[in-house]
Parts: C-alpha cells; structure tokens; sequence
C-alpha cells in the first residue's frame, strides 16, 4: 500500500460548517475519546505524523513517548474507536529542580476528522493533568509550550482558545519548510 507524500507546510484548511445538517448528525452519534499510546500502537502514531506534520520526527522520539514519565502526556486521538489524531509532550526542565515545563511536539488530526472537537479533546487532556501549577512526575508545571509555523493560524487559534499567549516569534526555527519562521505559544499560571 502507498501513502501520500507528507505535507510540505502546516496548511490553513477551510473550517467546516458546524452547522450543516449532515455535520450536526454526525456530531451527534459519535465519540471523541483519547487513548493510551503502547509499544502495540506506536506504529500507528509514527505514520499519523509522517502523513500529518511536514517535519519528521526522529526513532528516539517514539522510544521518548514510551517512557514512564511522559507516556502519560502522549495519547491518541480516536473518533468512534478509529486512531485519527494524536498529542505527544516531552518534559524539560523549568527554572529550578522543582518544576517541569511541558512542550508539546506534536499534535494533529487527520482532515476529514477535523473540525470535529479531537484536538480539543487531546489538549483539553494534557491540560488536565500537566496543565500550568499541576503537579505531575515529581514536579509542579511551569508551564506549556509549543512552536506553530507563522503560516498556521489556525493551529494558533485552537491554542488560544485554550489561554496559550504568543511569547515569541523565531525566525529560521523550520530549516526545511517555508515559511520557516515559528510562533511560540504559552500558558503558565
Ligand atoms: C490544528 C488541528 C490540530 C486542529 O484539530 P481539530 O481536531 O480540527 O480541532 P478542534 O475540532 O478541536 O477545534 C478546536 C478549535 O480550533 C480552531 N479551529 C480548528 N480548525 C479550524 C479551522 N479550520 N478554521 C478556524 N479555526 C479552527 C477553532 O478555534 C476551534 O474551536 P471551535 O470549534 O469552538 O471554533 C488540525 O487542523 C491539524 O491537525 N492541523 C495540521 C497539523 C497542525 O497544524 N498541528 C498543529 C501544529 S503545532
């Protein structure tokens, strides 16, 4: 079987009309529910990204998002039980030895799920349990933070909406993609 090549860029897509008929009835009977990522279905995760994220992502990244402390900021999307989307978080170090901040390195949903509260859902999660003053693997949260391409407001607007602020803009943050300039996002207490 042959996949499409990747994205080459975060693309803005057109929203969905959350109120034509056809959405509204599938809104209604379906069910948006997030997963644990085991060794069983991190294969599944890996070729979720490759299809949806333009930047590729490295073995020792999966291997990261098998490990005891971050597997549970890493969970999968499923929409009536099928793997669409995913959000994967890796832990650093805050300002001193008590605290963590999460930076959030992938997240995204397969476009014909879009539009449909999974991405909502998965940060929602993350939120929930290693959001800002949470205490989460031994330490309290500074905060959550994230890089999304200049070219991605929506990606921005789905982060706000959830407080993140816009703290920064890189330049050159994306070596192989243009535009290659990144926004950072964050939510601290
Ligand atoms: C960004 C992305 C993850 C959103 O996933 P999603 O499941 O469609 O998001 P949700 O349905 O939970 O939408 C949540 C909010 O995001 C914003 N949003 C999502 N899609 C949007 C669109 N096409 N246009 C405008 N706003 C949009 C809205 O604020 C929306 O809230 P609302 O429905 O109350 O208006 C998805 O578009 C995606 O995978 N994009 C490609 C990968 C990517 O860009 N990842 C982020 C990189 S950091």
């Amino acid at each position: 079987m042959t996949y499409p090549p990747p994205p080459t860029s975060y693309e803005a897509r057109v929203k969905a009309d959350t109120n034509a008929p056809v959405r509204r009835a599938i809104t209604a009977r379906s069910v948006v529910a997030i997963a644990d990522i085991t060794r069983n279905n991190i294969n599944q995760v890996r070729k979720l990204n490759e299809v949806l994220l333009p930047v590729p992502y490295s073995p020792a990244v999966y291997e990261q998002v098998l490990e005891e402390d971050t597997n549970p900021i890493c969970k999968l999307g499923l929409f009536n039980d099928i793997p669409v989307g995913n959000v994967c978080c890796r832990l650093e170090e805050g300002k001193d030895a008590t605290m963590w901040k999460v930076y959030i390195m992938t997240l995204g949903v397969l476009p014909t799920y879009r539009c449909l509260g999974v991405a909502s859902a998965l940060l929602e999660y993350v939120l929930d349990v290693a959001g800002p003053s949470k205490n989460f693997a031994g330490r309290k949260i500074e905060s959550v933070y994230l890089h999304v391409q200049i070219s991605n407001p929506v990606a921005r607007m789905l982060y706000e909406k959830f407080g993140f602020e816009l703290v920064d803009t890189l330049e050159s943050y994306y070596p192989s993609i243009t535009p290659s300039s990144a926004w950072v996002l964050s939510k601290h207490t």
